[in-house]
């Protein structure tokens, strides 16, 4: 961590400018041209002002390449040549951690045996190559997919690796070689110009391979089997290629098969991807998610293929992406048009092409209906089936409205039909939800679901039902200041009052032993300030700041990055404020301390005071009354002290 400056991290990717303390730069995870982008140098860490992201090298790294925390960890380790050993591993773990490395390795020799076949041998050159060629395919783009030819040899491949000393079992383990019944080995792919599949690390993971064959017995394409390294489901063919460009545009173009993705390319478009013959998954959509919001599917020509393919596609907008679709004339698929058209002209294509999802679907339903009317009203329920999947409500609002004219349905009649399906399917969680929950509230207890209130409440999912005390904005804002002064001052000293052998985060906790915090973020920092003190430890900033959980990471960092901290021009602005702050240190931590505990116990008062009201019983009234009467005074005592102690 100490080695992986966040300037040198950042600015691999960022061109950053020195300004005032720290360095700034226009933001990579949002587009701006005025750069609100700032990074500490002496805190280490990064925070967008525009977008709120913020966090150390190893964030950076993740969220810029959507690696996971190891994943993040190893590139840095690169970066700087440091070694990872995995001691966590226990024997049987690292064995198998080798075996995988193992398969990946073969993956990699067979990938460049066949990419040497293509290039250097009469075979390879005289069908494979000429054969791409002959479809118009480019050089550059066939190096840069790494594609090949397995030589129509019975194990060519097999004989060459096992030459160069790689292990039977791990050519086999890959489905690269397979063993017959009578122990022969051969190879899978023969006669076969190969697309080797990469994970979005860039790691060789399977293979297609297509026959050149007119042969109809002949399978068009043999794949890859299921390995210990290649799941399937999980993998977009061309990701590791499209992934820059499709954080840079925000787009990902979603089409079907290697020639495909290939050739869109070729045209200059680089955002694009294959879900390769498998039906599309949840974890291919997810995937996509981690990069962009936006997914915009080429459909190939044929009206039968694309209307099948409809349904399927809901599965996009429950996950939240937003889907637009572009569909080819003349029965052409991505391929086949580029190629004919040429390269701007398709691009321009795609650009002038693009239709929503949910109006598209609406157009091709419509036109095969007619005039039918059991048939139209059966589109209209089809359509609201897909815009009640959408789980942003206001978007769906906008496709009601736009299908309304669409359809010439009233848009009230499209609503009453969208809620219905959105009741359905709350009330569905709602009941799961409660069968979950472990809670034994008695205002649930009853039998029957409660009354399902407006769809808007319901798909509010925030405040679970019987939820009655919601936290106020005010007492958030001081229970996170004092967050924020903990991490700020807790390892500065108390000098006022005659006190002087105490850390001011001691003294913090000790003043707000009795307090509890609503905000589970806070609470959370707070439980964890006080063990570690019970303990005889003082937690750092940067232990909550770098903490592996991400939601606590982000919010020491919003806390501990404010723009007066950061940014000149807020230094130059508030200079009085920041001034004061750190040199009327007891203000501001007793500030903190006693707002806070002002908040409480208004509430407490009010609380009561409701109580009061409540209360039938004269008796237990007086008792209620002088209950409140006490915590009154209290309430005066620290209101008095906030009035001459501290300077608001
Ligand atoms: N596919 C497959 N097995 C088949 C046919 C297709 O695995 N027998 C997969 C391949 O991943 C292929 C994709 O489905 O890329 C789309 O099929 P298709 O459009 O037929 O293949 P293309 O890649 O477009 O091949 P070509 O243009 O050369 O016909
Ligand atoms: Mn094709």
């Amino acid at each position: 961590m100490d080695t992986a400056r966040i300037e040198e991290v950042v600015g691999d990717f960022v061109h950053l400018k020195k300004r005032g303390t720290s360095l700034i730069g226009n933001c990579p995870f949002h587009g701006e041209k005025t750069p609100s982008f700032h990074v500490s140098v002496t805190k280490g860490i990064y925070k967008c002002f525009g977008c709120g992201k913020g966090g150390d090298s190893v964030r950076f790294i993740m969220d810029h390449e959507k690696y996971s925390y190891p994943e993040a960890l190893k590139f840095l380790a690169n970066k700087y040549n440091i070694e990872v050993e995995e001691t966590e591993l226990s024997p049987q773990a690292a064995e198998a951690q080798s075996a995988k490395e193992s398969l990946y390795i073969v993956s990699q020799y067979a990938a460049a045996f066949f990419v040497k076949q293509l290039w250097e041998t009469d075979e390879g050159k005289g069908i494979g190559l000429s054969y791409f060629k002959e479809r118009g395919f480019r050089e550059d783009i066939l190096k840069k997919f790494e594609v090949g030819y397995s030589p129509d040899v019975w194990d060519a491949m097999t004989q060459s690796a096992i030459n160069a000393g790689h292990n039977i079992e791990f050519l086999e383990a890959t489905g690269l070689s397979i063993k017959n019944e009578k122990g022969k080995i051969y190879d899978r792919f023969r006669g076969r110009v190969m697309f080797p599949i990469h994970n979005f690390t860039g790691r060789i993971i399977g293979f297609g391979g297509r026959t050149l064959k007119t042969d109809k017995n002949v399978p068009k394409y043999v794949n890859s089997p299921e390995s210990e390294i290649y799941h399937k489901s999980n993998v977009l063919y061309g990701l590791f290629h499209a992934k820059k460009a499709i954080r840079e545009s925000d787009n990902c173009y979603l089409a079907e098969g290697y020639a495909d993705v290939l050739s869109v390319h070729q045209a200059g478009i680089e955002n694009v991807v294959a879900s390769s013959g498998t039906s599309l998954t949840v974890e291919q959509i997810k995937l996509i998610g981690r990069f962009t919001q936006n997914v915009t599917i080429l459909f190939d020509g044929d009206a039968a293929g694309i209307k099948a393919s409809l349904r399927g596609l809901d599965m996009i907008l429950e996950e939240g992406l937003n889907v637009k679709i572009v569909s080819f004339p003349d029965g052409h698929d991505p391929d086949s048009y580029m190629h004919h058209v040429g390269a701007g002209a398709f691009k321009t294509y795609l650009e002038q092409n693009r239709k929503d999802f949910i109006l598209y679907k609406a157009n091709v339903l419509l036109k095969d209906a007619g005039d039918d009317p059991i048939k139209r009203a059966g589109i209209i329920r089809d359509i609201v089936e897909s815009i009640a999947k959408i789980p942003d409500q206001i978007k769906a609002s906008v496709f009601i409205r736009e299908c309304s004219s669409l359809l010439e349905i009233e848009e009230r009649i499209l609503l009453t039909e969208l809620n219905k399906m959105r009741s359905a399917k709350s009330k569905k969680t709602f009941e799961s939800n409660q069968r979950a929950s472990q809670t034994n509230n008695y205002a649930h207890s009853s039998n029957a679901p409660e009354p399902l209130g407006p769809p808007d409440n319901l798909w509010d999912d925030a405040a679970g039902p019987g939820e009655t005390q919601v936290q106020s904005l005010a007492e958030d804002h001081q229970e996170r200041e004092v967050v924020r002064l903990l991490l700020a001052y807790g390892h500065e000293f108390v000098n006022w009052d005659n006190i002087d052998d105490m850390y001011i985060g001691s003294f913090i906790m000790q003043n707000l032993a009795d307090v509890d915090f609503e905000n589970a973020l806070c609470k959370r920092i707070v439980d964890y300030y006080k063990s570690e003190i019970d303990n005889g430890r003082l937690p750092t900033a940067n232990h909550f700041i770098k903490n592996e959980d991400r939601d606590i990471a982000d919010l020491a960092i919003t806390l501990s990055t404010s723009e007066y901290a950061l940014s000149e021009n807020w230094l130059n602005k508030h200079q009085i404020y920041v001034k004061d702050e750190s040199m009327h240190l007891k203000a501001t931590i007793l500030g903190g301390i006693f707002h806070l505990k002002k908040h409480k116990v208004d509430k407490i008062l009010s609380n009561l005071l409701k109580e009061i009201k409540d209360e039938k019983d004269m008796d237990n009234q007086m008792i209620l009354m002088q209950r409140y009467g006490v915590i009154k005074g209290v309430e005066r005592e620290i209101s008095k002290f906030l009035g001459s102690v501290i300077v608001k």
